[in-house]
């Protein structure tokens, strides 16, 4: 369980206020949407929480604990688009992802650790309704498939936070809505906090537990860097949503046998999206 909590957060580049005064106490197991106009500072506010920046002011702590000055495994991350490595086939890309998540960067597991990893990592990408691609090259998977196999690549380390920036502005409406699914099905089904960057309003409220939208507050008219982006609203979707106890299969098991209050284990379609039959993709 993790809470996430922000003290007084600025973050400027060079001369340029890009966020101000961000006080926010993320509850464990929340799933937030961040909302707000183009450069208004979310992705920039997502990279913090990765630290892969670090705030000019202010503090951010994870349990009352400041925040690694690094990215470390427990915070794991989806971007719009490329977040998979193109040369490797879909079951390598997630086995990489156990690999670093155990060892680091240039880890390799051999063996009889080796068999077990990719034994997780198929059962992952089963989860995500992948399994019939393993072999599979990002480049013939549609971007549906892409991002679900972003996903799995994410929450195999095991993330406390997982946090997505745009994950599903890319895709079509139809698998938009099968995403959706996956994603409150995950959600339920494991222990994580999610913060997720959208431009969709109706994905925000659809999704998540709360809805934060990021706005200039106060503009200077001579200096305009003066002033960045803070908090506007603050709002908690109601009816309240309640993650589902999680599965103690992370993920492995079907559809929770409690599953969230709001979310009558909706099924997923994982065909939906997937392309028409492509070559057979070779791969590791
Ligand atoms: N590394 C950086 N160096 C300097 N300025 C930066 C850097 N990263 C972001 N910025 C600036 O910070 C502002 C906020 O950028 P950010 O990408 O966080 O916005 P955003 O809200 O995610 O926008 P969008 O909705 O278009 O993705 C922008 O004006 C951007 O130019
Ligand atoms: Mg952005």
């Amino acid at each position: 369980m993790s809470t996430i909590t922000l003290r007084n957060v600025w973050k400027e580049y060079d001369q340029r206020v890009v966020l101000e005064r961000i006080n926010l106490e993320i509850a464990p197991r929340s799933f937030i949407a961040l909302v707000g106009p183009s450069g208004c500072g979310k992705t920039t506010f997502l990279r913090m929480l990765l630290s892969e920046e670090l705030p000019s002011r202010g503090e951010v702590l994870i349990d009352g604990v400041p925040l690694a000055r690094e990215p470390t495994a427990e915070r794991g991350v989806v971007f719009q688009r490329y977040s998979v490595f193109p040369h490797l086939t879909v079951l390598g890309n997630v086995l990489l992802a156990l690999e670093c998540a155990r060892g680091g960067m240039f880890a390799r597991l051999y063996g009889r650790a080796r068999r077990q990893a990719k034994g997780e990592a198929a059962a992952f990408l089963e989860a995500v309704g992948l399994s019939e691609h393993l072999d599979k090259y990002p480049a013939q998977l549609s971007g549906g498939m892409q991002q679900r196999l972003a996903l799995a690549q994410a929450l195999i380390r095991r993330p406390k936070v997982l946090l997505l920036d745009e994950p599903f502005g890319a895709l079509d409406p139809g698998i938009k809505g099968d995403i959706h699914a996956l994603m409150r099905r995950l959600w339920n089904e494991t222990e994580i906090t999610v913060v997720m960057v959208t431009h969709d309003l109706g994905e925000a409220f659809g999704l998540a537990t709360r809805v934060l939208a990021f706005e200039r507050l106060r503009d200077d008219p001579v200096d305009g860097d003066r002033y960045g982006a803070t908090i506007k609203s603050d709002i908690e979707v109601w009816p309240r949503r309640l993650a589902g106890r999680p599965s103690p299969h992370l993920m492995l098991s079907e559809p929770a046998s409690e599953p969230g209050r709001d979310d009558p284990a909706a099924a997923l379609d994982p065909g939906r999206d997937d392309l028409a039959t492509q070559g057979d993709g070779t791969g590791a």
